[in-house]
């Protein structure tokens, strides 16, 4: 008789991500770091969540905030240092919580020695490391085929010193390592070990679902579709069959979970960023040895309602069937807060938090969604986001409809600093600093003291008095002032 699997401990996870750029700032800089969270690792254990997700901290030009690494052993200065990682995790570790690290395995920095090496000549042993082409035309000046990015622009990027094109799934200065090359694949996975002989519970897989591209570099056939959505990447009139989901990825996957298992009390986790249908996407975690769990984006775009939130249940039910498990997500820091969808209706967002607790799953809170943190609109221009730079012709209007259909082309507006109290700068970072994004106005009414007190039924003045913002926001609203809707989550055993 087989003796039974241990229940392990994602099966009752609940995941908090922590934005460090935006969480606290204790240095003093105006950036979120590494002592910033320690000084807050109490009010995380208070919030019942057991499980941390930490944004990259490597050391990172930070043209895409971090996840543009340059240098996969070292920790950014902006963040802190290998020694405040070290107290971070031991602290969170002592509180009985797990910590994940942010694995962007897919791409490097334009920086990164190994792409520094690798564009240096046609000839140079590292040039195999990232995928070069060669351009069509006489002059090679057309690139080698049709791919496009995931975020819409051709993927090709023209290298002017060797003459050829190198492939970028995301941004320019990302380019994509080449998982063909065993070299590479030896690197990456020498990366992965290193941190969880550090410590790391696991890792959060930066769009793992790009990794493989197909090898016969055929141009990707036309599709109807104009925009990517969450559970269908194809887009900007093509289907991504050479670029995303290569079987070949699926496989990797598998080869990425056994050198994870090498490492045992506690058996270590993985969780993959991959866009699809739920039930294709079952296929990164079926069979016991692939990822443990996929983010599910699908929460995301399903309309508030309990009709609606029970087929939800039902089909991730039916398309993640246990042993597999499903995740609840709502929202990160590429996208449209979880309060915006709700209409920051005070009832909804309790309603959604009841379930996304409470269904069977893995629940990912954004830090910020347990006090209903809302977006910042910010223009295009002069955001620190890339993806607004990319999109910067296009006129402010259409970036502010498109937000409101859930597409954030300045992603900087989910990203504004924690509301901590209502002192200057929220309590995010100290008074005269300044944050690397603007706070948003509403932090005075709306922060972690404020809520806290609530939760514990001391109510703050606002709230025995209501302000008008919220007498305004909350017509058929329940008497209480909801604010916490983390607080209800799971304690780690
Ligand atoms: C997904 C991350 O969540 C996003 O912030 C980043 O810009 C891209 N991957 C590229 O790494």
């Amino acid at each position: 008789m087989n003796a039974p699997t241990p229940t392990q401990w994602w099966t009752s996870a609940t995941i908090y991500q922590v934005y460090l750029r935006s969480f606290h700032d204790a240095s003093g800089d105006g950036i979120g770091d590494l002592r910033g969270a320690l000084e807050k690792i109490d009010y995380l254990q208070d919030l019942g969540i057991n499980t941390l997700w930490l944004a990259p901290f490597y050391a990172s030009p930070n043209l895409d905030a971090g996840y543009d690494i340059s240098d996969y052993e070292s920790v950014n200065p902006e963040q802190g240092t290998i020694d405040d990682l070290r107290r971070l995790v031991d602290a969170a570790h002592a509180r009985g919580m797990r910590v994940l690290a942010d694995m962007v395995m897919n791409h490097t920095s334009d920086k990164h020695s190994w792409f520094q090496a690798s564009r240096s000549s046609t000839t140079n042993p590292k040039r195999d490391w990232y995928i070069w082409r060669p351009g069509r035309q006489a002059n090679g000046k057309e690139p080698p085929n049709n791919w496009r990015s995931i975020l819409g622009p051709r993927g090709w990027q023209w290298d002017e010193k060797t003459r050829e094109w190198y492939w970028a799934s995301f941004l320019p200065c990302q380019p994509d390592l080449n998982y063909r090359n065993p070299e590479v694949q030896q690197a990456m996975l020498d990366v992965v070990r290193r941190w969880l002989a550090f410590g790391f519970d696991g890792f959060r897989l930066d769009i793992f679902h790009a990794l493989f591209k197909d090898d016969s570099f055929a141009d990707n056939p036309f599709s109807p579709r104009i925009l990517p959505t969450e559970e269908n990447p194809d887009g900007f009139l093509q289907s991504f069959r050479a670029t995303l989901h290569h079987p070949d990825t699926l496989h990797f996957a598998r080869t990425l979970r056994k050198v994870v298992d090498e490492f045992q009390n506690p058996p270590r986790f993985l969780i993959g960023e991959v866009f699809g249908q739920p039930e294709f996407l079952r296929k990164y975690c079926e069979g016991d040895d692939g990822l443990h769990a996929v983010f599910l984006f699908k929460a995301m775009q399903t309309p508030f309602g309990a009709r609606e939130y029970r087929s939800l249940i039902q089909e991730f039910e039916r398309d993640m069937p246990a042993p597999l498990l499903p995740t609840w997500v709502f929202g990160n820091h590429d996208r449209m807060r979880k309060g915006e969808r709700l209409d920051h209706h005070p009832g909804r967002e309790k309603l959604c938090a009841a379930s996304q607790l409470t269904a069977r799953g893995i629940p990912c809170i954004y830090n910020g969604e347990e006090i209903g943190m809302r977006d910042l609109p910010l223009p295009l221009a002069g955001a620190h986001d890339p993806v607004a730079g990319l999109y910067g012709f296009l006129p402010e209007f259409v970036a502010r409809i498109l937000h409101r259909q859930g597409i954030l082309l300045n992603r900087d507006a989910c990203r504004t600093p924690m509301q901590w109290s209502s002192a200057p700068n929220a309590g995010f970072t100290g008074q005269g600093n300044t944050p690397w994004l603007p706070v948003h106005p509403e932090y005075a009414s709306n922060n972690v003291e404020a809520s806290s007190r609530w939760v514990r039924g001391r109510p703050p003045p606002a709230a025995r008095r209501p302000s008008r913002t919220w007498a305004r926001r909350a017509p058929c609203s329940s008497s209480k002032r909801p604010r916490s809707s983390a607080s209800s989550a799971k304690r780690p055993a």
